[in-house]
C-alpha cells in the first residue's frame, strides 16, 4: 500500500468481513440518492516518457466526467502517439494490475484550504464544467481491477460532492474491496447523509482538520466553517449509535505547518474527543519546485516556503511533537507524526525503496488520468495518459510507466519527485 492521503496512511487492517462489506454495500446500492448540489508556462516536456505539464487542456477536454472511448477525445499535450505511451517491450510480460488503488471521484471543492493546489486547477469549475468521475466509466474500471484489495476514493477535490459518492463506495465495497475516503467533513449536512456514511460500505473515514479552533481552522480552510464540521461529526455519531454499530473507522488527518504546530497537542485532544482511533499527522506534500510546473502553481512553491517545517527551527518543532505524544499517549490515540529529516538514498537504492506508489498503487484522476501517485496532485503536472478508453491494464505496463519506474530507481530520479516528501522521507 503506498504510504501516502494527498494522502495519509490508511487504518489498521479492517475487521469487517467481506460478507458484511457486501450486505452493507447491497443495502446501499438499493438506494438512489437525488443528486447532492454542494453550495455553494512552461513548455510542455517528456521525461521519463511521461508527459509532463501537459497542460490543463490534458483534463478540460474531457471534463465533466470520463468520455466513454475518451482518448479520441482527449488531447494530451504530447505529440506523440498513445501508442508509443502505453507499447510495452516486445520481451516485457504484463504486470500484474496492483492491489491498492486511488482514485479521484470529484476534481473541484467547496472549501479553498491555503496549502491545497486546488485553488490553482485549471481543469473544473471555475474554469470548466463539473469535475466529477463518470459513474459508468467508475464501475468499469473496478470491474477491470479484479486485483483490486483496497480503493481510496479520494484524489484533489471533495469527494462527498459526488452526487453518486455513496454509490461509488457500495459498488466497490460489494466487489469485496476495502473502501476508504478523506473528506473535509463539510457536507455531512443532516442525518440521512450521516447514516448513509455508516451503511455505505466505507471502511474508514479520513477526516481532514488543521486547526483546533475556530480562527485557525477558518484561516487555514478557506471557507470551511468550523463549527460545522462539529456538526457534522456529532452527526455522523449519532448515526453509528443509531445503527448499533462502531465503524467506520475514523482517522485525523492534519497537515502540520509553522502556523498551526502550536495547535497540535489540542487536535490530538479533538480526534480523541470525537472518538477517533488514530490520527495522522503530515508534512507539506510537496515543494512545487520541478522546472516544468505550470506557472499557475507559481504560488505553491512561495506558500511551501513560507510554511515548511523544514525550515523551522528544529527545537520548536521537537517540542510541540513531544507534547503531541504525550497527550496521544495519555488518551490512547495512536498518533503518526512526519520526520522533518530529508533522507538521502545511496547510489545503488532500489526505485521502491525511494518511493514505492509506482509499483504498488495505481492514482487516477478524475478524468481517468493515469499519474504515478497522488503528490503530484493534478494532471497537468504529469500523467501517463487516460485509462478511461482503455483501461488501466495497458497504461500500468506500459512503456511511459515502466521507463518512469526505471528513472525511479536510478540515481537521477525524475524531477518531479526530487522535490516531494515520500521521496525525500519528510510527508
Ligand atoms: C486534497 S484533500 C482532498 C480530500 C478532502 N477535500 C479533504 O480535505 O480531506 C486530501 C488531503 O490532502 C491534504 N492536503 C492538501 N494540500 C496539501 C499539501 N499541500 N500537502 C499535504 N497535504 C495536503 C488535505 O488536508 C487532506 O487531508
Ligand atoms: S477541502 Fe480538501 S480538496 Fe478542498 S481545498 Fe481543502 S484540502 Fe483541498
Amino acid at each position: 500500500m503506498p504510504r501516502s492521503t494527498l494522502v495519509s496512511l490508511q487504518g489498521p487492517p479492517t475487521e469487517r468481513s467481506e460478507a458484511a462489506r457486501s450486505e452493507a454495500a447491497r443495502s446501499e446500492a438499493a438506494r438512489h440518492e437525488p443528486a447532492f448540489v454542494a453550495p455553494a508556462a512552461r513548455q510542455p516536456a517528456t521525461r521519463a516518457g511521461a508527459t509532463i505539464a501537459a497542460g490543463a487542456a490534458a483534463a478540460a477536454t474531457v471534463a465533466p466526467g470520463l468520455v466513454p472511448g475518451g482518448c479520441a477525445n482527449q488531447s494530451n499535450g504530447s505529440r506523440r502517439s498513445r501508442r508509443s505511451r502505453t507499447e510495452q517491450r516486445p520481451d516485457a510480460p504484463a504486470r500484474p494490475l496492483p492491489t491498492y488503488v486511488q482514485m479521484e471521484p470529484v476534481g473541484q471543492c467547496n472549501l479553498r484550504c491555503q496549502m491545497c493546489p486546488i485553488q490553482f486547477r485549471q481543469d473544473g469549475p471555475p474554469h470548466g464544467p463539473p469535475a466529477f468521475m463518470d459513474f459508468d466509466i467508475f464501475t468499469r474500471l473496478i470491474d477491470e481491477l479484479t486485483t483490486l484489495e483496497h480503493l481510496h476514493l479520494q484524489g484533489l477535490g471533495e469527494p462527498m460532492m459526488h452526487p453518486r459518492f455513496f454509490e461509488m463506495v457500495a459498488y466497490a465495497a460489494g466487489r469485496g474491496a476495502r473502501v476508504t475516503t478523506n473528506t473535509n467533513m463539510t457536507l455531512v449536512l443532516n442525518s440521512r447523509r450521516a447514516e448513509r456514511c455508516v451503511t455505505c460500505g466505507l471502511d474508514c473515514i479520513h477526516v481532514s482538520i488543521d486547526g483546533a479552533t475556530p480562527e485557525t481552522y477558518e484561516r487555514i480552510r478557506a471557507r470551511g466553517r468550523f463549527e460545522r464540521v462539529m456538526r457534522g461529526l456529532q452527526l455522523l455519531a449519532d448515526a453509528r449509535k443509531a445503527a448499533g454499530v462502531t465503524g467506520p473507522q475514523m482517522r485525523l488527518v492534519s497537515v502540520i505547518m509553522r502556523q498551526n504546530l502550536h495547535e497540535l497537542p489540542d487536535l490530538v485532544r479533538l480526534a480523541h474527543r470525537w472518538s477517533m482511533q488514530s490520527m495522522f499527522v503530515q508534512h507539506l506534500c510537496h515543494d512545487f519546485g520541478e522546472s516544468t510546473l505550470p506557472a499557475a502553481y507559481r504560488p505553491m512553491r512561495e506558500f511551501v516556503d513560507q510554511e515548511t517545517l523544514l525550515a523551522e527551527a528544529p527545537q520548536r518543532v521537537e517540542s510541540w511533537f513531544n507534547a503531541a505524544r504525550r497527550v496521544a499517549d495519555e488518551l490512547g490515540v495512536d498518533l503518526r507524526l512526519p520526520s522533518t529529516r530529508p533522507r538521502l538514498h545511496p547510489p545503488g537504492t532500489p526505485g521502491p525503496k525511494r518511493c514505492d506508489w509506482p509499483w504498488r498503487g495505481a492514482y487516477i484522476s478524475y478524468q481517468g488520468l493515469a499519474m504515478p501517485c497522488c503528490m503530484i496532485s493534478t494532471p497537468d503536472r504529469m500523467n501517463f495518459g487516460n485509462v478511461a478508453g482503455q483501461g488501466l491494464g495497458k497504461i500500468w505496463s506500459g512503456a511511459e510507466y515502466e521507463n518512469f519506474r526505471q528513472q525511479l530507481s536510478s540515481d537521477n530520479p525524475p524531477e518531479i519527485c526530487r522535490s516531494c516528501s515520500v521521496y525525500s522521507g519528510t510527508f
